[in-house]
C-alpha cells in the first residue's frame, strides 16, 4: 500500500470563512495545507500574500506547503521561513539560478520544491534532482483553480519517476491541478506521492469525507 499525502489547496476555500475551512482541513485526514501565492506577473492572477498566510498559520498545525507562482522568489525566502512554511516550492521557469535558490530554501530549514509548468520537460531537472525534496508537476496551467486536468501529466510522472530512480534521488512527486477521486489512483500508479486538490475538495458537500475518499482512492484501497 502506498501512502499518498493529500494537500487541500486553500485557494478554493471560502476566504470569508477561512478559519472554518482551515479547521475543516485540520479535522480531516489531509496531510498538508497547500498555499498558492501568485504575483500577477508570473501568472495572470493575484491570490493572497503574507498577512493572509499569517492568519492561516494561526489556525493551522499541519505543515504549510507554500507554492510560489512569482518571479524572482529569492526575495521572499526569509519571509516565508518566518511565516512557518514547511516546504517552499518555486517555479523552474521563474528562477535564473535555481541551484542557488534551492540551497537558500534548505538553509532556512524548509523542504525545497521545484514546480514545472505543463510545457516544461522533466529532463531539465537532471542536474538538480538530487538537491530537491519535492518536484511539483503542474497538471493545469498555473494561476487558477477549477481547470481541467492535462492528460500528458501521467507520462511526465512516469518519466520523472524514472529520472529519480536513475539518479538515486529521493524527491517526492506532487501533482497540482484538476485532481479528483477519478484520476487519483492513476496518478499514484504512475508515481505521484502528493496530491493537491482545490475545487474538488472545497466545492464538495462534505469536504472532510471528500478528503478521505481521495486518500482511499489514491492509496488504492
Ligand atoms: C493553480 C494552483 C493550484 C490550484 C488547484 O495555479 O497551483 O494549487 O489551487 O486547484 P484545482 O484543484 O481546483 O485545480
Ligand atoms: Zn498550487
Amino acid at each position: 500500500m502506498t501512502k499518498t499525502k493529500i494537500a487541500p489547496s486553500l485557494l478554493a476555500a471560502d476566504f470569508g470563512n477561512l478559519q472554518r475551512d482551515i479547521e475543516m482541513v485540520e479535522s480531516s485526514v489531509a496531510d498538508w495545507h497547500h498555499i498558492d501565492v501568485m504575483d500577477g506577473v508570473f501568472v495572470p492572477n493575484i491570490s493572497y500574500g503574507m498577512p493572509v498566510i499569517k492568519a492561516i498559520q494561526k489556525y493551522a498545525t499541519k505543515p504549510l506547503d507554500v507554492h510560489l507562482m512569482i518571479i524572482d522568489p529569492d526575495r521572499y525566502i526569509d519571509t516565508f521561513a518566518e511565516l512557518g512554511a514547511s516546504s517552499l516550492t518555486v517555479h523552474y521557469e521563474a528562477c535564473t539560478h535555481l541551484h542557488r535558490t534551492v540551497q537558500a530554501i534548505k538553509a532556512k530549514g524548509m523542504k525545497a520544491g521545484v514546480a514545472l509548468n505543463p510545457h516544461t520537460n522533466i529532463n531539465l531537472l537532471e542536474d538538480i534532482i538530487n538537491d530537491v525534496d519535492v518536484v511539483l508537476i503542474m497538471s493545469v496551467n498555473p494561476g487558477f483553480g477549477g481547470q481541467s486536468f492535462i492528460e500528458n501529466t501521467y507520462e511526465k510522472i512516469r518519466a520523472l519517476k524514472e529520472l529519480i530512480k536513475r539518479k538515486n534521488a529521493s524527491a517526492l512527486i506532487e501533482i497540482d491541478g484538476g485532481v479528483t477521486a477519478k484520476n487519483a489512483r492513476q496518478l499514484t500508479a504512475a508515481g505521484a506521492d502528493i496530491l493537491v486538490a482545490g475545487s474538488f475538495i472545497f466545492k464538495s458537500e462534505n469536504p472532510v469525507q471528500t478528503i478521505l475518499d481521495l486518500k482511499i482512492e489514491a492509496d488504492g484501497n
